[in-house]
């Protein structure tokens, strides 16, 4: 109770951005703002247009949108360009000797690479994809470690039109399998290893189990030296990055890539168990990373950027590599663990490299705050000038907490919300004029038409929670779910109709205040936040499913304190199995062979029927609230057999 009032105080708290800041901000107030929302609104293309000429095309657009195939629509099509010179060649002139990417390895070693530096870097790579027969249209999967290859690799096959698809380094070979094979990538680049808490992940035997279950697609796996470890190296299939990579020439003219190109294909989860292939253009998607970066982090010449996502997700892509080199910045990459030797990892980091904005998640902010003020407190964090969170809606605790401890109450916080699919922050605060209140992702971005609409379109009131949805297009949408346009149609604009007009709607619910600000309050689908990390439930049963003692299984999220949403999985055994702590390994190891250690379930409760309507559907709401550990109140009319609930409620915990 005391602490829900606290939690209530927080909330009602308004922050303003200092006078100091937002006089040297793009966007130095409200009213400015409001000015840009208006004239996007008026002009949403003259709008967008304007933004687009921001970056260099090899040849200019005369068309802005096209909707006339909506949901499937088309930015800039008539025009080209290349994002890799977009971040790279076009600096050469005023910053060729900047430093492009600090990158810092957990065992410590530091590298910085300036725009000349990374431009010959990715030439070369891009060279020697050319040379293992790579090219325009072809796909190419990316499983590595966060090193400074990794980056390479986007912008070499960016470079040469091939379309980038990363794995990111916690899924397992069943899963890289899925993701090789739904989009017949031709080639693989992996490392022998990577490093995690002063352990070797093995990523390149990883790929090689992967390949031994059938990848009929690739025909080369390209290896990274990382961590030196012996690794057999398949004859005429593997080859050493630093054999092909070193010796290419270091000319290579960026091709000419129409708007709509596939830039990268990124899996994600959703409803069903199979994950979807997000695909992103060129062009629009260019924009909008660019154009996000700009005015939500603020960027000056002189700023030290961190983000600390993986390039396995999204935000890695859009604000570790696309977004910061875009607009010139010094983008800092760190491989490791942030607890790791020391749960003062990223402090010392900002100390030693003077970081001026750091981009984090919650359920890192979350364990930060567990561990103890000492870590940052050893720390000088003063360089911090802006600080900034995505992956899930932070508790305004958590908020204060970054605020006061991190930010020394005098850096603003800029909560971003978006997606995979929307390639880019879409609510966000400006941090120059938006007051921001701790917890909520304040309002959209200009040009961003964000809405929390009911069933049928309708905007709530003041409030109100329901659908959050995008009434308009917007550069760096989604074009596709790779291989199954229906099925893009289906997920996404299937939902909520206006005038017969489908609206983007991607599983979140959200409410908005009386004074027009986003509260998210998480995903109204089956899709599961683990510590930022998108599951689909669908995905982890039929990896349950697929085991031989498992008869059926639900999925559902328990709240977590630190993680956001934990998995916790009910399971029917076949008959004549037995439940035991055993088989609760098993299933463990199951899901983690399946999917990743990622997906692995918190906890496993056997059953021996699960609760379900009289149409046969299974009832998550009820198992959420089991899973939560209250009482079962919501309606039970339903149910087929009231007493499962019983049972289930009684079922043996861990
Ligand atoms: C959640 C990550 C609240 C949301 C960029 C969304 C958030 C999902 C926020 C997308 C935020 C992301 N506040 N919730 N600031 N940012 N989310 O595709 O549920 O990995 O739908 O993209 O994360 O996760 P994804």
């Amino acid at each position: 109770m005391a602490q829900d009032i606290e939690s209530t105080l927080i909330e009602k708290r308004v922050f303003p951005p200092s006078a100091e800041f937002a006089r040297g901000a793009e966007v130095k107030s409200m009213d400015e703002y409001e000015r840009l929302y208006a004239r996007a609104a008026a002009d949403l293309e003259g709008f967008w247009a304007e933004e687009a000429r921001r970056l260099d095309w090899m040849q200019p657009f005369t068309e802005v949108l096209d909707e006339s195939k909506a949901p499937f629509v088309r930015w800039f099509a008539d025009g080209k360009l290349n994002i890799s010179a977009n971040c790279l060649d076009r600096h050469l002139a005023a910053r060729a000797d900047k430093p492009a990417l600090v990158w810092i390895g957990e065992p410590g070693e530091r590298r910085t690479l300036s725009y000349r530096e990374l431009h010959t870097e990715v030439c070369k790579a891009a060279n020697a994809l050319t040379e293992l027969g790579v090219g325009a249209g072809d796909r190419v999967a990316v499983y590595l470690p966060m090193i400074p290859e990794l980056a390479i690799s986007l912008l070499a096959c960016a470079r040469i039109g091939a379309t980038h698809s990363v794995i990111f380094g916690g899924f397992s070979d069943t899963a890289i399998r899925d993701r090789v094979n739904d989009s017949s990538c031709k080639l693989i680049i992996t490392a022998d290893g990577g490093w995690r808490r002063g352990k070797i992940v093995p990523l390149k035997a990883t790929v090689d189990a992967a390949l031994e279950h059938g990848c009929p697609s690739v025909e080369k796996v390209l290896v990274v030296t990382r961590t030196r470890e012996t690794v057999p190296m398949v004859e005429a299939r593997d080859v050493r990055w630093e054999t092909v990579v070193p010796l290419a020439s270091a000319e290579c003219p960026p091709v000419a890539l129409e708007a709509e190109h596939p830039l990268f294909i990124l899996y994600t989860s959703g409803t069903t168990g199979k994950p979807k292939g997000v695909v992103h253009s060129t062009g629009g998607y260019a924009v909008g990373a660019q154009y996000t970066t700009r005015l939500v982090f603020d960027l000056r010449d002189d700023d030290v950027y961190w983000c600390t996502a993986d390039v396995g997700w999204v935000t890695g892509h859009s604000y570790v590599v696309y977004g910061p080199l875009m607009n010139g910045a010094t983008t800092v990459m760190f491989e490791g663990a942030p607890d790791f030797p020391d749960k003062d990892r990223f402090w010392d980091i900002i100390e030693r490299e003077k970081c001026t904005i750091l981009y984090t998640a919650p359920t890192a902010i979350r364990a930060f705050m567990r561990w103890g003020d000492q870590f940052p407190e050893r720390h000088d964090l003063s360089s911090l000038r802006l600080l900034g969170t995505v992956g899930e809606p932070i508790n305004p605790e958590a908020w204060m907490w970054y605020r006061r401890v991190i930010g020394g109450d005098r850096c603003p916080i800029v909560d971003t919300w978006w997606q995979t699919e929307t390639g880019a922050i879409m609510i966000t605060p400006l941090p120059g004029a938006t007051p921001t209140k701790p917890g909520s992702c304040t309002r959209p971005l200009p040009g961003i038409f964000a809405d929390v609409v009911d069933k049928e379109g309708r905007s709530c009131g003041n409030n109100a929670g329901g659908y959050l949805v995008i009434r308009r297009p917007w550069p760096s949408m989604l074009r596709t779910v790779w291989g199954d346009a229906e099925r893009y149609v289906k997920t996404y604009f299937s939902e909520i109709f206006v005038d017969g007009k489908a609206l983007y709607f991607a599983g979140d619910g959200a409410r908005r205040d009386e004074d027009g600000y986003f509260w998210v309050m998480g995903r109204i689908d089956d899709v599961l936040n683990v510590a930022g990390h998108r599951l689909g439930t669908m995905e982890i049963e039929s990896a349950l499913v697929g085991h031989v003692d498992v008869a059926e299984a639900a999925v559902v999220g328990r709240p977590d304190e630190l993680k956001g949403q934990a998995v916790v999985a009910f399971v029917t055994l076949k008959s004549g199995r037995v439940a035991s702590a055993a088989v609760k390994d098993a299933l463990r190891a199951h899901v983690v062979k399946e999917i990743g250690a990622l997906a692995r379930p918190e906890e496993i409760r056997f059953t021996d029927a699960l609760p379900k309507t009289r149409s046969g559907k299974i009832m998550r709401r009820l198992l959420k609230e089991i899973a939560a550990g209250g009482e079962v109140k919501g309606d039970v009319t339903t149910l087929e057999d009231v007493a499962v609930l019983n049972r289930l409620s009684a079922a043996d915990e861990e």
